[in-house]
């Protein structure tokens, strides 16, 4: 079952706020309602929102009414840039628009009919090598994971967070499909409890045994000795290996460091920005106070008790252990190895 998909002309998806008490289906005609279901977390994880804006492309590519090719561009590259904002951390997004788009633009003294085809063909390329370079990622990853470990793993990294299979739950499902044997503590991932919701309605599935931990707890089950490595996605990571990530990722590579636990970022290339030398340039979204006021409608705090909500955090490459990717296991020093990843030449 893919996340995200192409259905009858439409893009379906699984409406993830519904999670785990229900699981439902949206079809979207409309490039601006993708967008909007982008931005209200229908559907959310880096990849999973690259590939939905590709599709999103390609129902822009049908809505377009002119026949005439560079109008119809030019309606697409309105559309990119709706699509583009629908949320400002995760380069996947851009990464993705921008692909379908360059592709469109090289057919651009063919017809219109050609530049929809060529369209939709690259975002389900999109789609589809998305579940194989997690397969790939995931074979890399269960090499770190141990009979009897415990592994910590925040926010969902899982098949919900991409078209399928996952990152850092990726490398999780891979390892218990080689038969090791391991112990998940979920991070419940405050605000929007995608660990506690969905990346425990994956592991149940699978029949991975886990735990749903507070996030406050995190720290107490790594001094302990319990945890044996932390794995956790990236929506963004820079040329020099800062890894921006879920709110709450920098604490637990601080806390994994202290305590002498390896830190792997689970990371596609497609996630590598080698545009930004530092995470310091990375764009850090700022979500609507009324999440952490009231999470999924039940107000927790009164309306006007002032609140900040960034969604995500940038964890200094020095926490870092080493990052997965499809094409290997980078170690520091990342600005050069980070590269060699990219172009498919680590060693
Ligand atoms: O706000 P979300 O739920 O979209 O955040 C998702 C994450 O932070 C994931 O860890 C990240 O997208 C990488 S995993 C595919």
């Amino acid at each position: 079952m893919r996340t995200v998909s192409w259905h009858e002309g439409k893009v379906r998806m699984i409406d993830q706020r519904q999670l785990p008490w229900e699981l439902s289906f949206l079809d979207f005609d409309d490039y601006r309602a993708v967008a909007s279901a982008i931005t209200d977390m229908v559907v959310r994880g880096a990849p999973a929102i690259g590939a939905a804006a590709a599709f999103g492309m390609a129902v822009a590519s049908n809505q377009a009414p002119s026949p005439n090719p560079s109008e119809h561009l030019r309606f697409l590259n309105e559309a990119a840039t709706t699509l583009k904002a629908a949320r400002p951390t995760a380069v996947n997004l851009a990464w993705a628009v921008d692909r379908v788009l360059l592709a469109g633009q090289s057919q651009k003294f063919q017809s219109v009919d050609d530049i929809r085809s060529t369209i939709l063909t690259e975002a389900q390329q999109i789609a589809d090598e998305d579940i194989l370079i997690n397969k790939r990622m995931g074979e890399y990853g269960a090499s770190l994971i141990q009979d009897g470990d415990t592994i910590l793993h925040h926010c969902n990294t899982g098949a919900l967070a991409t078209v399928d299979w996952g990152t850092a739950l990726g490398v999780i499902r891979s390892a218990h499909a080689q038969g090791k044997r391991f112990h998940v503590l979920l991070d419940e991932t405050r605000p929007r409890l995608q660990g506690a919701r969905l990346s425990a309605w994956e592991l149940k599935q699978e029949n991975i045994p886990f735990d749903i931990i507070a996030d406050n707890a995190a720290g107490h089950f790594m001094r302990t000795g319990e945890v044996k490595v932390v794995l956790v996605g990236s929506d963004r990571t820079a040329a020099n290996g800062d890894v921006a990530n879920k709110i709450g990722t920098y604490k637990l590579a601080v806390v994994a460091r202290e305590n002498g636990i390896p830190f792997y970022p689970v990371v596609p290339t497609s996630t590598i920005d080698l545009n930004l030398p530092t995470g310091d340039e990375i764009p850090i979204e700022e979500r609507h106070p009324d999440e952490v006021r009231a999470p999924f409608g039940h107000a927790i705090i009164p309306d006007d008790y002032p609140v900040r909500n960034p969604a995500f955090d940038v964890t200094p490459h020095r926490y870092v252990t080493g990052i997965v990717t499809e094409n290997g296991i980078a170690y520091p020093p990342f600005v050069l190895n980070l590269r060699r990843a990219v172009a498919g030449e680590l060693s």
